[in-house]
């Protein structure tokens, strides 16, 4: 792969006394989406973390552009222009709608332009601008910790099971959002267990198992190969 925009490379992290990640080698090619797969526990989510600094890998580099990111703090690697869409969505519930948006623009105030376009994808944002975060659905709630994300042009989107509990409609909202940053040439790193969004997003897929990546290629391979599927993540994606 030529020049990927991420590189990780010999990560290993652990947590309290635990070892998690055992060596985590990936590349995330730039303007693409590379899908972080594999079964429950098998550290997807300590991999996202890790690359935002939420955990610190005790031996391995991360590379952004070849800047050894690892062991940064967390707002100095937002800075540099990477945004976490977190598993359990990281909003603040007793802040309004436009509070948890302007703190999430860290280099300035909100552009008007991609405002719009956030309200055009996500228009719930809209009608509960000034109401607290706490009081949006769970579908709600979801498209607001998308549109954190999406609120600056970043240089890096890690986006952790975004389709999580949500009713089909919002899913559909979701992948409508996602499919358009895509196309504005985002280069996204992506944790997704519903594999119709999965495969429909993925250009690349990676797949881990006990701290490891064991698997990667192209998302489209992995998708058509039931067998491949089954032994990597011990499910086969028509069924899950
Ligand atoms: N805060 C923590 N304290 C102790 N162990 C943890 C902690 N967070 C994660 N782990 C452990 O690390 C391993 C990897 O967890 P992680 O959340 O990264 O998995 P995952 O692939 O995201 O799983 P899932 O698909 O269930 O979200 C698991 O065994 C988990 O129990
Ligand atoms: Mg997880």
């Amino acid at each position: 792969m030529s020049d990927p925009l991420l590189s990780l490379r010999g990560v290993k992290t652990d947590i309290a006394q635990y070892h998690i990640l055992h060596g985590v080698d990936l590349d995330v090619p730039r303007g693409q989406v590379t899908m972080l797969l594999g079964r429950n526990g098998a550290g997807k989510t300590t991999t996202l973390r890790t690359i935002m600094g939420l955990w610190q890998p005790h031996t391995g580099d991360i590379l952004l552009d070849g800047d050894n990111i690892a062991r940064q703090p967390p707002a100095i690697i937002a800075r540099k222009g990477v945004a976490l869409v977190p598993e359990d969505m990281g909003i603040f519930a007793n802040l309004t709608v436009e509070e948890n948006m302007t703190l999430a623009a860290v280099s300035g105030p909100i552009d008007k332009t991609r405002l719009e376009w956030i309200f055009a994808v996500f228009p719930p944002l809209r009608t509960f601008w000034k109401n607290p975060a706490g009081n949006l659905s769970g579908g709600q709630k979801q498209m607001l910790s998308t549109a954190r994300a999406m609120i600056e042009e970043r240089r890096l989107y890690l986006i952790d099971e975004p389709s999580k509990g949500l009713a089909p409609a919002i899913v559909s909202t979701l992948a409508r959002a996602l499919r358009d940053l895509k196309q504005a040439g985002a280069t996204i790193l992506m944790v997704e267990q519903n594999f119709k969004l999965a495969k429909a997003l993925g250009d690349h897929a990676a797949v881990m198992d006990d701290g490891r990546i064991i698997w990667t290629g192209a998302m489209a391979e992995l998708a058509t190969d039931a067998g491949l599927q089954e032994r990597l993540m011990g499910l086969s994606m028509e069924h899950a």
